[in-house]
């Protein structure tokens, strides 16, 4: 009899690819990958979710290290991103900007191109976009876009997955956006142009979209309410965030008083389909954006909606190191 290799020589090799200049993918919006790309990463997630679930070793990326920078706090985007590259066979760093020298003024380019020689795959999660741009722009490997005050592409993917695992295709569906316009509402009205489905948006005077950042096919598939019932009315899925995202803190008082009326409560869900989904990225605030009646009542899946993060990353890591692999 043969005797058994004592390491399968699938937790051996990688199957990710050595980075070609001019070549690398970067995730920096939800807008940086096609419909198409979309399918395929909607479908590797579930397949990737299925292996999970049956605690089936999947090791493409044996040896493949992640950076993962956070100059915000985190609970859910650095356990997935951690547990997530850990399951596919490599491992992870965490680097807080506190901690390094990106907190003591070394430049953002100088830190891409020394960390982007020492791993494999960087996810960073920042203030303004044009950081992880200029990080992008000097980086030998894939960036991942972790949330930055523009966008939060990973938890809208998380979301889309969410959504078609539960109800079927997110195409023609409507999706009620309640509250400010941030980093996940601009995520969702691009995934919504990609994707082809409407966004209902409604939020109180002075926290309204920015006109110049909405692009002429965004407008095609975005409706902005008078109201938070407007929105609701009729929607597939209801979605909403905190009045005062990471770095606004200073704001806190006036958006408590200006959102007091853009909580997602019972009355607002039961405007929507009756088979219709409410979701919450998380931290949430019972209270103020969302009644504890709806986050924790049937049409919440907020709990599924945290774990995809989990199978919709490690589909994107995969993807970015590996390509298409089905
Ligand atoms: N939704 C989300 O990104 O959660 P964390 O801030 O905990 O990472
Ligand atoms: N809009 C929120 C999302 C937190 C995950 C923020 O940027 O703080």
């Amino acid at each position: 009899m043969q005797a058994k290799p004592l390491v399968e020589s699938s937790m051996m090799t990688s199957m990710a690819k050595p980075p070609v200049p001019g070549q690398v993918r970067h995730y920096l919006q939800f807008a940086d990958l096609t419909c198409e790309e979309y399918a395929y990463l909607l479908k590797r997630s579930a397949w990737l979710k299925t292996k999970f679930k049956s605690y089936e070793t999947w090791h493409p990326l044996h040896d493949r290290t992640l950076a993962m920078i956070f100059e915000k706090h985190s609970t859910r985007t650095r356990l997935s991103f951690e547990a997530g590259i850990h399951q596919l066979g490599g491992h992870a760093v965490y680097l807080n900007t506190r901690d390094t020298q990106l907190g003591r003024g070394e430049p953002v380019e100088d830190a891409a191109q020394v960390i982007s020689r020492m791993t494999d795959i960087i996810m960073i999660r920042t203030f303004g976009q044009d950081i992880i741009e200029r990080f992008a722009a000097n980086s030998r490997v894939p960036v991942i876009n972790g949330l930055t005050n523009e966008y939060h592409p990973c938890q809208v993917l998380a979301d889309i997955f969410t959504f078609v695992e539960a109800r079927g295709p997110i195409q023609g569906k409507t999706v009620a956006w309640v509250g400010d316009a941030n980093n996940m509402a601009y995520t969702w009205i691009q995934a919504a142009e990609c994707l082809d489905f409407q966004i209902r948006f409604s939020a109180p005077e002075g926290y309204q979209l920015d006109s110049s950042r909405l692009t002429s096919a965004a407008l095609n598939h975005l409706t902005v309410c008078a109201s938070p019932k407007e929105a609701c009315k009729d929607a597939d899925l209801v979605t909403t965030d905190v009045w005062t995202s990471m770095g606004y803190e200073a704001e806190n008082t006036s958006r408590m008083h200006a959102f007091k009326e853009w909580m997602v409560s019972t009355q607002l869900m039961g405007l929507a389909k009756p088979d219709a989904l409410f979701m919450h990225c998380l931290p949430a605030h019972r209270g103020e954006e969302v009644s504890a009646e709806v986050i924790d009542g049937p049409q919440s899946i907020v709990w599924e909606e945290a774990e995809n993060r989990l199978h919709v990353q490690k589909a994107l890591m995969e993807y970015l190191l590996c390509g298409r692999l089905d």
